[in-house]
């Protein structure tokens, strides 16, 4: 039975810095930025757009045009994420309540950095192949925030993908044998008591190769990257210089016929990547929607190899196929006018919206509404209790 991606989309926010403007504001050569990490622009969210709110905006448009028959066979639903609202409630139930889903179903939250993404993929896909006629909805979102003048500023982001996993998926039918690899490392982690990431930037870049590598011989030693049939290779993408290391990586070891094919496609892949930053557990499949949407040259049962990364640190490559009018399932108009429509921010807007927090005390604070066009947004906090619209 073929199991994989039936739907997929994705939300960002409705506010950008541009990224020059910030070389500006910190001294530093526009080119770092724009060519040295390969990113244009980032996505800058307001309190409002959490990740609750952001998750259930991706998801609302993959439900849509089902009917309600079709979202009760929806069993499972799990939100990736590192950016957390709370340490005991799963985020996943604010969305489940937020999009109306059946109540006889498991929800839940999981973590493991930007692998957390990939973790719920492959738990619904097994999911699915475990309980006939069943969907799972998994939900990649995050907001990755490093700090003001930090080393991974420039890396910061927002936004979350959607994705319907179910039998005989439109878009891409996932391979059953995958490697996967952990290991544990300090690269990058976010304590508890810290709204801001910790990172050893170029250890996390060496980490994240290391882990490439040795993914990648293990599935060329079992014969699962005859790289004559891979006709693209995506990659977990923090920014997009990165996932450029790691297929550069690839350049000695493979015919240089593959290695151009998959550059030519690693640069659609990186479209939409390099205007919102990193969504960490989206990344990856921020990537996916870019190269299906932005690249015209693939075909159905084209074999497409997916690297994800998590710090701390979890690996896997997998493979997935492409299914027959997986193009009728995109939104490629719907999300060059959401990315089109943003608004820029100065850097004093920019700052001020990154030094917003909630109140902790437990007194009331009404949340100014980020994106009233969006359906969902965080409205209120009171009592240490959520409320959203
Ligand atoms: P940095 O100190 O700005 O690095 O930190 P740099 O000074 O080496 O410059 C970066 C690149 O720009 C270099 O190229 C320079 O040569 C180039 P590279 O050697 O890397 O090819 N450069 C220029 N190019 C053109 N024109 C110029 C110019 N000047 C310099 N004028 C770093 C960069 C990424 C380390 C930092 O931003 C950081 O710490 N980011 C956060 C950590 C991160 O994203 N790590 C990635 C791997 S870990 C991962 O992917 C997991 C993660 O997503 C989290 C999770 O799993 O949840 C992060």
């Amino acid at each position: 039975m073929k199991v994989g991606i039936d739907r997929i989309a994705f939300s960002t926010p409705n506010r950008y810095l541009d990224l020059v403007d910030l070389a500006h504001a910190r001294g530093v050569d526009p080119n770092k930025y724009l060519i040295g990490i390969g990113q244009s622009k980032m996505a800058v969210p307001t309190l409002s757009q959490d990740i609750v709110a952001m998750g259930a905006n991706a998801a609302q448009e993959v439900l849509k045009g089902l009917s309600d028959d079709e979202k009760s066979l929806i069993g499972l639903l799990i939100v990736a994420t590192e950016s957390g609202v709370d340490q005991s409630k799963a985020s996943a139930l604010f969305v489940h309540e937020l999009l109306n889903l059946t109540a006889s179903m498991r929800t839940i939250e999981i973590k493991e950095a930007c692998y957390a993404g990939t973790a719920g993929l492959q738990l619904a896909a097994d999911f699915v192949r475990a309980h006939a006629g069943a969907k799972a909805l998994v939900i990649a979102a995050d907001i990755a925030r490093y700090g003001l003048g930090s080393g991974g500023e420039v890396t910061q982001g927002a936004g979350a993908v959607a994705m319907m996993v179910s039998a005989n998926p439109h878009i891409l039918s996932l391979e059953e044998h995958s490697v996967v690899l952990s290991r544990s490392t300090d690269d990058f982690w976010r304590p508890n008591y810290s709204t801001e990431a910790c990172a050893k930037g170029k250890y996390s870049e060496q980490v994240y190769l290391e882990m490439f590598a040795q993914v990648w011989r293990e599935a060329k030693s079992l014969g699962l990257t005859s790289v004559g049939d891979l006709q693209a290779l995506l990659f977990h993408i923090p920014f997009s210089k990165m996932g450029r290391k790691g297929l550069r990586s690839l350049e000695s070891m493979i015919p240089p016929a593959d290695y151009e094919r998959l550059t030519a496609r690693f640069e659609k892949a990186i479209v939409y990547g390099r205007e919102v930053g990193n969504l960490y557990t989206a990344s990856l499949y921020l990537s996916l929607i870019s190269l299906l949407e932005q690249d015209d040259s693939l075909r159905a049962n084209d074999r497409i190899g997916l690297f994800s990364y998590g710090s701390g640190s979890v690996a896997e490559l997998f493979f997935g196929t492409l299914q027959s009018g997986y193009n009728d399932r995109l939104n490629r108009a719907g999300h060059e006018a959401m990315l089109a429509a943003r608004q820029r921010l100065s850097m004093s807007e920019y700052e001020s919206i990154f030094s917003d927090s909630l109140v902790v005390d437990g007194s009331r604070q009404d949340i100014e509404d980020g994106d009233p066009a969006a359906p969902h947004a965080l409205s209120r906090i009171e009592g240490h209790e959520r409320f959203y619209r």
